[in-house]
């Protein structure tokens, strides 16, 4: 449980691990078309956050390598556990994979994702977006891709989809910190 509960929750954290830039770039967007709906939005690198008491609402993001969440976004989520079961969260992913949008590419970019959700089951995010990534000539070069055979060189970023769903979870959020409206009087009493 969070020991000190004072600080006002005012803001929204989009955070990501990224190693090549391309989920970095995606974590802007996001940030920047939630910003639209809801206050404050901060973007930082899961690296440099130690403290998520100001946030109320925490979207985190990594990219696919080798079939699997980088580390340091699964260190995050460790180090984070107890917090962040008390902040909302929605969860994006980048992969090569889904360069090409098939059910076998789709089911690949899942199961990256099925690992976290096993590893972390007490965290339900409200929304997972599954995005292309940018496949350079190093994640080729490297050979293994939990078995895929799927990477092709290119940014296969899909900037409509990715601010669709920032847009998306914007919408969400902002119904979420909205005041509940006042209890609705008997007719007696007005
Ligand atoms: C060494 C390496 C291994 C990768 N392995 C996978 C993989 O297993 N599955 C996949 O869908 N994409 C894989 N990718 C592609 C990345 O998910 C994609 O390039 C992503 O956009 C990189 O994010 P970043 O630029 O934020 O580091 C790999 C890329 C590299 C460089």
């Amino acid at each position: 449980m969070e020991a000190l509960n004072w600080m006002p929750k005012d803001a929204i954290l989009v955070t990501f691990a990224s190693r090549s830039g391309s989920t970095a770039e995606v974590a802007e967007v996001i940030a920047y078309e939630i910003g639209q709906y809801c206050g404050r939005v901060d973007v930082a690198p899961v690296q440099r956050v130690r403290d998520l008491r100001p946030y109320w609402a925490v979207i985190l993001g990594s990219p696919v390598r080798h079939a699997r969440w980088l580390p340091e976004a699964i260190a995050f989520l460790r180090a984070q556990r107890a917090t962040l079961r008390l902040r909302l969260m929605g969860v994006f992913q980048l992969c090569g994979s889904l360069c090409q949008d098939t059910p076998q590419n789709r089911e690949a970019a899942r199961q990256a994702y099925e690992e976290i959700r096993r590893t972390f089951p007490e965290f339900r995010p409200l929304e997972v977006g599954l995005f292309a990534g940018r496949v350079s000539e190093e994640a080729l070069l490297h050979g293994t891709h939990g078995g895929q055979s799927a990477l092709k060189p290119g940014d296969w970023r899909d900037w409509e989809a990715i601010r669709e769903w920032g847009r998306k979870m914007g919408k969400i959020l902002f119904g979420m910190c909205q005041p509940a409206p006042p209890a609705r009087l008997p007719p007696e009493k007005l």
